[in-house]
């Protein structure tokens, strides 16, 4: 296996600044350095351009929806060649309304994927129940077959249609949810994972029902969306929406190690990483260098340590 890092620096998804700059804070905690220590070759293909639209007018209370739409648009094209490429893709956000490009792309060469959803948030307003109109708090409403009729058609979005069923996501994380998202989550009968659940369960027995959940059936490619504020806010301060009583450094740790003992990571978004957000450039750092270990881990890093093959006794 071979690595696509695609860097998103995009943030319009949201309304404030900073969020376009995760990708190139990211990278600066070492993260190709990182990855060369796992044993296949790392690409990285750089950041992808994103068109600035002059007149972009808001669509009911959603702001830069045809911004939005170009800019996944662009991204799942990207992704869905570096898999056919044979790459496991790493897309950098950004906010998170990338994964409706990144989750959409790898959907075009692998239908049967699954997604792991880890976020404080579940990202699955509509345009009607959003409070705040923004899409990265949307994103998985557009992935839906289920929530079909409760989407409207947004402009810059004709491009997609739905192709996820609400069987095929877990949610780990969760602990802001808005009444229209929690109504949706029950009505649907989506698995999830709140810092409850995690509390009263233990994240092994999470992850245990996770994959089973998702792969008893039949093993199939995984996309793993991982939002930096499902981790505690002591650890990833420098995002857009922190919400206090995250995941430990271990728990994340655990969920990606996980991932990667499955085999069957294809894809994964690292996103909200909003290096101006900060209260101090360690904070940066900090937030920063906790994606790389994120992504390495989800990528094999383990912290039990590991040896070749052809490796000789000394
Ligand atoms: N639920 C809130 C909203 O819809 C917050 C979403 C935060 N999303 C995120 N990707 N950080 O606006
Ligand atoms: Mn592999
Ligand atoms: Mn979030
Ligand atoms: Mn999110």
């Amino acid at each position: 296996h071979s690595v696509a890092i695609l860097g998103a620096p995009f943030s319009k998804g949201q309304k404030r600044r900073g969020v376009e700059h995760g990708p190139k804070a990211i990278r600066d905690a070492g993260l190709v350095e990182r990855l060369s220590n796992l044993d296949y070759p790392v690409h990285d293909f750089g950041d992808l351009k994103f068109q600035h639209l002059e007149k972009d007018e808001p669509f009911m209370h959603v702001p830069f929806p045809r911004t939005v739409g170009r800019a996944n648009k662009l991204l799942a094209g990207a992704v869905s060649r570096a898999i056919v490429a044979g790459h496991t893709s790493v897309m950098l956000g950004g906010d998170h309304s990338l994964a409706i490009g990144s989750v959409a792309g790898h959907a075009q060469h692998c239908p049967d994927l699954c997604l792991i959803w880890v976020d404080a948030h579940a990202d699955i307003n509509t345009p009607d129940t959003s409070p705040s109109g923004n899409l990265h708090g949307q994103s998985v409403a557009f992935m839906l077959k289920e929530l079909q009729d409760k989407m409207p058609d947004i402009p810059g979005f004709s491009w997609m249609k739905p192709f996820l069923s609400s069987r095929d996501l877990v949610y780990i994380g969760l602990r802001d949810v808005d009444p229209g998202e929690h109504m949706i989550l029950k009505n649907l009968g989506i698995q999830y994972f709140s810092m409850r659940d995690i509390d009263r369960m233990g994240i092994q027995r999470v992850m245990e029902v996770t994959l089973d959940h998702l792969l008893a059936r039949k093993q199939r490619p995984i996309h793993l969306s991982f939002d930096i504020d499902a981790f505690d806010p002591s650890l990833a301060p420098a995002t857009g929406t922190p919400v206090n009583g995250g995941l430990t450094y271990r728990e994340g740790i655990y969920i990606t190690e996980e991932i990667h003992n499955t085999g069957l990571l294809s894809a994964m978004d690292l996103v909200e990483v909003n290096p101006v957000l900060a209260a101090s450039q360690e904070a940066v750092e900090t937030t920063a260098s906790l994606a790389v270990d994120v992504i390495a881990s989800s990528l094999g890093q383990t912290r039990e340590g590991a040896h070749g093959v052809y490796q000789e006794v000394p």
